[in-house]
């Protein structure tokens, strides 16, 4: 049956997932431990950020309670990644290094992305935090960039197509006068830490690939207050930062697509 429906899909000119993506039971339990500490050790910034505190301190804390809890921190060293988690302040869109020299203060914005491996099971995902007083605006393109993601998450069913999520989330973002950022998305993540399919959100609905049950992918979208180009720092080609230099904001959840809708893995 399952099979059957993915070879149909196939024949009608869809993009159908490779077997080698769709999670069994026992995958799945394995990754959902991972994710417990993903979720562990941003509930524990959560409660630990402040102002004056400065983003190296917010890397020590997740490289210790990860390992603390079992786990290794999947950022580090991927790719040549330097920290634990990225901390992105701002006019940051995404990687931002942690450093000592970063010192949060009243009225920022910071993303927080973590990733754990735990027995060889990835789990990846990011929150925003709201230093103090922050202006009107700010709080208004964190909380739009949160509620595309649930817009999103709400056309994860099986036998939809991943382009229904995205046009869900990008028609909110762009609803709302802001913009999304087109070279990075989301991705497949379980078994490692970046699989297919890449996630984007200028998809239309009923076009990319096929969702199924076991397909496990994140939903990360990066909008912008101002134009949706990005500038990668040439100095170190991780950092990225808004062309414009004006505010940038992403929430990052983990989505598990089940045989009735779908459940969120970690958030
Ligand atoms: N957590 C990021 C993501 O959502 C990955 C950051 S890449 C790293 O995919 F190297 F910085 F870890
Ligand atoms: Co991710």
């Amino acid at each position: 049956m399952f099979d059957e429906k993915i070879a149909r899909a196939k024949e009608q000119g869809h993009i159908v997932p490779p077997r080698s993506i769709i999670k069994n039971e026992e995958q799945i339990a394995a990754i959902r431990k991972s994710c417990k500490i993903n979720i562990a050790v941003l509930d524990y910034i959560e409660e630990q950020i402040h102002e004056g505190m400065n983003t190296a301190e917010i890397d020590q804390i997740v490289g210790e309670m990860t390992r603390s809890m079992g786990g290794i921190p999947a950022p580090l060293h991927y790719k040549g990644y330097p920290y634990n988690v990225c901390t992105s302040v701002n006019e940051q869109v995404c990687h931002g290094f942690p450093s000592k020299d970063v010192i949060l203060k009243a009225g920022d914005i910071v993303n927080v992305d973590a990733s754990t491996i735990l027995d060889g099971y990835f789990s990846d995902s990011s929150r925003m935090f709201c230093i103090g007083e922050i202006s009107p605006e700010k709080k208004r393109l964190v909380e739009v960039t949160r509620e595309c993601v649930q817009m999103g998450l709400r056309e994860v069913k099986p036998w939809g197509f991943l382009g229904d999520m995205g046009q869900a989330v990008h028609d909110h973002a762009y609803e709302n006068g802001y913009t999304v950022v087109r070279e990075i998305g989301g991705h497949g993540v379980g078994l490692k830490f970046h699989e297919e399919p890449w996630v984007g959100y200028n998809s239309r609905r009923g076009e990319e690939m096929l969702m199924v049950p076991g397909m496990i992918f994140t939903i990360e979208p990066m909008l912008n207050m101002g134009k949706a180009d990005i500038y990668i720092d040439p100095k170190n080609d991780w950092e990225v930062y808004t062309k414009d230099g004006l505010p940038s904001a992403q929430w990052e959840i983990m989505v598990l697509v089940t045989e009735s809708g779908s459940e969120v893995l970690c958030w």
